[in-house]
């Protein structure tokens, strides 16, 4: 019978087969220990000469780098290490052999790596990295579940912008013109909510980001989460909660992913602490006291996000931004005309924004009017508008950006390892 590796603790004494890849081999005459990977987990299976018949020690000299094998052995406690087990060999079959594997035990740079994406998914780091973006994923899904939002799907090809016009791919669309790959979900789940109340989306979203830098891609996964009778205030509260849901179920169920990435753990665990609050007008205030130039009215750079965070021990919301630098489904401040009812969610340790959240303009002239003032086609979000005219409520929702989290959980510096094949400026393959 064969066993996943991850279960091997309770099988001390047994025998069992496990398949999978050898991830490295080292030999010292007589003795070999075999390095195996199932994708549960990794093994080292000794395989001893005397023990065992001539042909299949040949096989235990012959094997390669990445061939697939399937391997019988008794299930041992490691000799030094606590919770490591290890594989005495007994029998020892090649599935394929491989040759040549291009993607040596040594440093390689990042170009050869990211060409050899398809291989390089192999390796312990990028096992790890995407263990934990699965980990992620789920802690999402079970936060949501659990404050009553229930998934629903929105489309990828859309005739309209949510997140402006400069950023758009177009695609030729049959008969009906210029369709548009979507860069967020979320006016499609606004329409959801008065099915369903709460619900949320989490696919693909493409931006034609021209930006190359460590924090862009142009194909990444979002998750849009909108709420009916939720207002500013709450939607704040509800993606903190679900930022430190995250943390923990991360820092619960990824010990063994966190530990192949060296992720040093204590940053995280003190985030998981009330975040801290601040308006766009005080954190304007706090930049200037730090010694940044940004003027009031202008968009926070990644320096000024660094800065902002750099003493801070947990995530900061910056809330009520200027309506100018901030798209038009944003309801106003009632307080004040010029800013608008939002959030950005700034992580820890430099990691920059995670979450862009607000509550929206639930009055139909008002975002008649902000549709007009943008620059938008009426017709085309006539449906976006209908919803503001039979039975409109106040609601809010934000969007997380699945590898921009990745990133910061995981600590990897570059956002292309925290997505299975990256697609960005410069990369399509493979
Ligand atoms: O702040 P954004 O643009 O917000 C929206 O799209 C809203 N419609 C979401 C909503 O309210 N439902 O994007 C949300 C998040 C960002 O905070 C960031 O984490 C991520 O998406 N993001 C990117 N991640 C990787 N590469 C890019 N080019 C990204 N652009 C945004
Ligand atoms: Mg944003």
């Amino acid at each position: 019978m064969s066993i996943f590796i991850k279960n091997l603790a309770n099988l001390v004494g047994q025998e069992v087969e496990i398949k999978g890849w050898l991830y490295n081999k080292r030999s010292s005459g007589p003795i070999a220990f075999l390095e195996l990977r199932d994708g549960t987990g990794w093994i080292q299976a000794v395989a001893v000469k005397a023990e065992l018949s001539p042909e299949i020690w040949d096989l235990v000299e012959k094997v390669s780098q990445e061939s697939s094998v399937a391997v019988l052995g008794t299930v041992s406690k490691h000799p030094k290490k606590d919770n490591v087990y290890e594989l005495q060999v007994k029998d020892f079959k090649i599935i394929q052999l491989a040759q040549d594997y291009p993607i040596a035990h040594k440093e390689h740079g990042p170009d050869f790596l990211m060409e050899n994406r398809h291989l390089w998914l192999r390796s312990k780091k990028q096992w790890a990295i995407l263990r934990v973006r699965d980990a992620i994923i789920t802690a999402i899904g079970e936060y949501l579940h659990q404050e009553s939002f229930i998934k629903v799907d929105s489309p990828v090809f859309t005739p309209n912008a949510c997140e402006g016009t400069t950023t758009l791919f177009p695609v030729p669309y049959f008969d009906l013109g210029t369709a548009y790959l979507s860069q967020s979900g979320q006016l499609y789940i606004e329409a959801a909510i008065a099915s369903v109340g709460r619900c949320y989306d989490f696919g693909p979203v493409f931006r034609a980001e021209k930006s190359k830098t460590k924090r862009h891609l142009t194909e990444f996964w979002m998750m849009d989460a909108e709420a009916a009778f939720v207002e500013h205030d709450e939607n704040l509260n509800i993606q903190e909660g679900l930022v430190r849901h995250i943390i923990r179920y991360c820092l619960k169920n990824c010990k063994e992913e966190l530990t192949v990435l060296e992720r040093n753990t204590e940053p995280l665990e003190k985030a998981d602490q009330p975040f801290t609050r601040y308006t766009y007008d005080q954190a304007i205030a706090k930049l200037h006291e730090l010694g940044s130039d940004i003027k009031y009215g202008e968009d926070l750079g990644n320096d000024d996000e660094g800065l902002l965070t750099k003493d801070s021990e947990v995530p900061v919301f910056i809330a009520k931004w200027p309506k100018s630098i901030k798209p038009f489904y944003m309801k106003r401040d009632p307080e004040n005309p010029e800013l608008v009812l939002n959030d950005d969610l700034i992580a820890t340790e430099g990691a920059g924004e995670l979450i862009g959240g607000s509550q929206r303009e639930d009055d139909y002239e008002l975002l008649l009017s902000r549709i007009k003032a943008e620059g938008l086609s009426p017709e085309e979000y006539q449906w976006y508008l209908d919803l503001r005219k039979y039975g409109s409520v106040p609601h809010s929702g934000f969007g997380i950006g699945l590898e921009r989290t990745v990133r910061w959980i995981t600590g990897v510096e570059h956002i292309r390892e925290c997505i299975p094949f990256p697609r960005t400026i410069g990369r399509l393959r493979p």
